[in-house]
């Protein structure tokens, strides 16, 4: 269903709870970029290790008070960042506003993040269908923004063997989901070769939560 929003935005709806609001971010592309650049250089993207040993094809960093990680001790938000032993990056105040304002459209107000984890996928990375459920607050939805290459992002249920659709994340695009899909199973398919005019041969993902 598609439908256009307050913000004038087209928005989709996916489920209950759950929207793709098309091309919100694309008004503050070049800051959002800028805000990219210095977190990246004070935590730079790695590939971190899941539990189970697997080196994952995103790579990651994070910006704000906690930042999510994963090595072989599993799964958890982290105050600091394990390769530089300090604090993450602070969140841009243009983050959190952007953040607050797209959960704000999808109908959850007074959204306050205090994690987001940035993924960087090149062709060929993928993310398999998972729950985000590290958080100790499932009350806040998810906000994730997509910038650069465009992907496919499969939306399931509550088990992970729900059916799934597939929509394209495009340069621009937010996804709010939250409420009754706020435990939705999700995933990233295998990001296919392309050019971005931004942002070259890449797309970065910023997922905003609210972990405690
Ligand atoms: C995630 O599920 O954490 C990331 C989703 C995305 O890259 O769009
Ligand atoms: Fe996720």
């Amino acid at each position: 269903m598609t439908q256009l929003s307050s913000s004038g935005n087209e928005l989709i709806q996916m489920s209950e709870g759950a929207v793709i609001l098309k091309g919100f971010l694309l008004k503050h592309e070049q800051e959002l970029l800028r805000n990219l650049e210095r977190i990246t250089d004070l935590s730079a993207f790695r590939h971190m290790v899941t539990p189970g040993g697997y080196r994952m094809s995103v790579a990651m960093t994070n910006c704000g008070p906690r930042g999510w990680v994963t090595d072989e001790r599993g799964y958890r938000y982290s105050e600091t960042d394990p390769e530089t032993g300090h604090a993450w990056p602070e969140m841009p105040a243009l983050y959190s506003q952007l953040a607050r304002q797209a959960a704000a459209v999808a109908g959850y107000h007074d959204f306050c993040s205090d994690a987001c984890l940035i993924n960087r996928y090149i062709p060929g990375a993928r993310l398999s269908l998972h729950q985000d459920k590290d958080e100790k607050n499932f009350t806040h939805p998810i906000v994730s923004f997509s910038l650069g290459l465009p992907a496919t992002f499969d939306f399931g249920g509550r088990t992970r063997s729900a059916p799934v659709t597939p929509y394209l994340l495009e340069h621009g695009d937010v996804v709010v989901w939250g409420g009754p899909s706020r435990m939705f199973y999700h995933g990233i398919r295998t990001l296919k070769k392309g050019h971005h005019e931004r942002m070259g041969s890449q797309r970065i993902n910023l997922t905003f939560r609210r972990a405690h």
